[in-house]
């Protein structure tokens, strides 16, 4: 699937717009004096570049949806989009990319606690690239609550995390070839043409916006397979101070 059908998430809007979120959510990470580990050399280090590839071939011969470097980056960009329009600090932003490029690491071990495996690895990535603990700690507890079926958001970086994670519902998404052999997570994700998360600060609000060609797959479907990641979504806004929207095709549902 060509990945330029991807439609761009988050678009950073006018930057004015950006207000302080409620104090209360915010992460404190700063370490005097330490060494900054960035998101770059997240994103080119060999080994994480190695065990995505290997989760994602994992995931796919499962039968699962693209869990590779597509989603890794896409879900930290979008995290981080999502704190730095609600005015969080650059360093929080900065984490929340990180942890959004590596929350799927853990798939290259097990399906299962992914999530558990997946934070453990980042513990030892990170050490090694030198980030302090203070905030590999930030990043292993957002990777380690990212799945709905144990996940408990206490910081902003893994609400931001949960938030992306679960928008991204694509047709780019899909990688089985066949789609006569399609379930219905691939003809629901087939059937999502537009994916698109609009953080409305000045309002407090976080859209998730969706179109979903009904050729596909029913609309009722997406809630027939999502509804526990959308109580999810919605709690983890709820975390940032914000009201959740989810809009299907020009219909709002909540
Ligand atoms: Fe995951
Ligand atoms: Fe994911």
């Amino acid at each position: 699937m060509s990945q330029s059908q991807r439609i761009p998430t988050v678009v950073p809007e006018n930057a004015a717009n950006h207000v302080p979120a409620a104090g209360e959510n915010k992460v404190t990470t700063e370490t005097p004096g330490a060494g900054v580990v960035t998101f770059e050399q997240v994103r080119r280090d060999p080994e994480v570049i190695a065990l995505l590839q290997a989760a994602n071939n994992t995931l796919k011969a499962l039968g699962y949806t693209e869990h590779g470097q597509r989603h890794a980056g896409l879900v930290g960009h979008i995290a981080a989009n999502v704190l730095e329009r609600l005015g969080h600090p650059p360093r929080t932003y900065e984490l929340a990319h990180i942890a959004g490029y590596l929350h799927d690491i853990g798939n290259v071990i097990h399906r299962e606690n992914h999530a558990l495996s997946g934070s453990l690895m980042a513990w030892q990535i990170l050490r090694r690239l030198g980030m302090p603990t203070d905030e590999c700690a930030v990043v292993m507890n957002a990777i380690g609550n990212h799945e709905e079926e144990r996940g408990t958001v206490t910081n902003a970086v893994a609400a931001a995390l949960i938030i992306a994670d679960k928008a991204d519902v694509h047709r780019s998404r899909v990688q089985n070839p066949r789609m006569e052999d399609f379930d219905i997570h691939d003809r629901v994700n087939y059937a999502t043409t537009r994916s698109f998360v609009r953080v409305r600060p000045e309002e407090k609000i976080i859209a998730l916006e969706l179109e979903i060609d009904v050729q596909y797959a029913q609309v009722i479907e997406y809630f027939e397979i999502f509804l526990e990641r959308m109580t999810m979504v919605r709690r983890a806004i709820e975390f940032l101070g914000c009201s959740f929207q989810l809009i299907i095709n020009e219909t709002r549902f909540s």
